[in-house]
């Protein structure tokens, strides 16, 4: 089983804290299921107290799971291990675009599951609206472009519901834009180490990217080029939870 996760996964649990707005979402759109699943489950974050099993491929992730979290199987979405309609809920948080299979991996959240939430993001809208993307490393853009996120998602189920979760500006969870307002925060190497599009990107790019951005923050630039960010509480930088059933 392939688990790029097990390379990249490293420190995840301690940068990648569930964000007490995004778990509202999460749990809102999970509704009054009593028995949930989670896919590509990580190290268990946003999972509800009615999560009775975790799916995931990553030793690295599963060995970051509380103690006393859901009980979790090493397998991929790819392949449930369950039962049809064994789950009231599938959930799925920010993972569909590391699968080998997306379609097939939908198809079975589906078919375990009465009713399932998919967080993912819109590659268009981040692209356009996130400034690291757009003004530093467009080439980010370029490769999530190919990835499974929200279009793969609505082109499996194109009735479902989709909602837009903005990026609180203290988001706990670490992913690519929760420091769309703490931009010294990309200037770390521990920071981007859980944030598999810096992770899996050609290090030069990156690197490039980075020293950038640091010349524009000790220069006043990026305070002056971005002033109206700085007030803002939150930003939509394109996450979509999506419900279906
Ligand atoms: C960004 S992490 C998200 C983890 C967790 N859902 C969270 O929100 O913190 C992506 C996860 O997807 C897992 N993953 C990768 N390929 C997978 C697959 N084919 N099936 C299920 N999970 C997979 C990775 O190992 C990793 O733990």
């Amino acid at each position: 089983m392939s688990a790029v996760y097990d390379r990249i996964g490293v420190g995840y649990a301690g940068l990648r804290v569930p964000d007490p707005r995004f778990d509202q979402a999460v749990q809102a759109a999970l509704g009054d299921a009593r028995t949930v699943v989670n896919v590509g489950a990580g190290a268990g974050s946003y999972e509800p107290a009615s999560c009775v099993a975790a799916v995931e491929p990553s030793v690295t992730m599963l060995a970051q799971r509380p103690a006393g979290a859901a009980p979790a199987v090493r397998a991929v979405a790819e392949r449930l291990p369950f039962q049809d309609g064994a789950f009231d809920a599938a959930l799925a948080v920010l993972t569909t675009h590391h699968w080998s299979d997306p379609r097939t991996g939908l198809a079975e959240l589906a078919r375990v599951s009465r009713r399932q939430v998919v967080l993912t993001w819109d590659q268009a809208f981040s692209a356009e609206k996130f400034w690291f993307v757009r003004d530093y490393l467009p080439e980010s853009a370029e490769r999530e472009a190919d990835l499974a996120a929200l279009s793969t998602v609505l082109a499996a189920w194109p009735l479902a519901v989709v909602s837009a979760v903005a990026v609180p500006w203290d988001c706990t969870d670490g992913f690519y834009a929760a420091y769309w307002r703490r931009p010294r925060a990309y200037l770390s190497p521990v920071v981007r180490a859980s944030i598999s599009a810096f992770a899996l990107l050609d290090p030069a790019l990156v690197d490039r990217a980075v020293n950038a951005l640091r010349a524009d923050l000790d220069s006043g630039r990026w305070a002056s080029r971005y002033a109206d960010l700085l007030g803002r509480a939150d930003l939509d930088a394109g996450y979509r939870l999506v419900t279906r059933g």
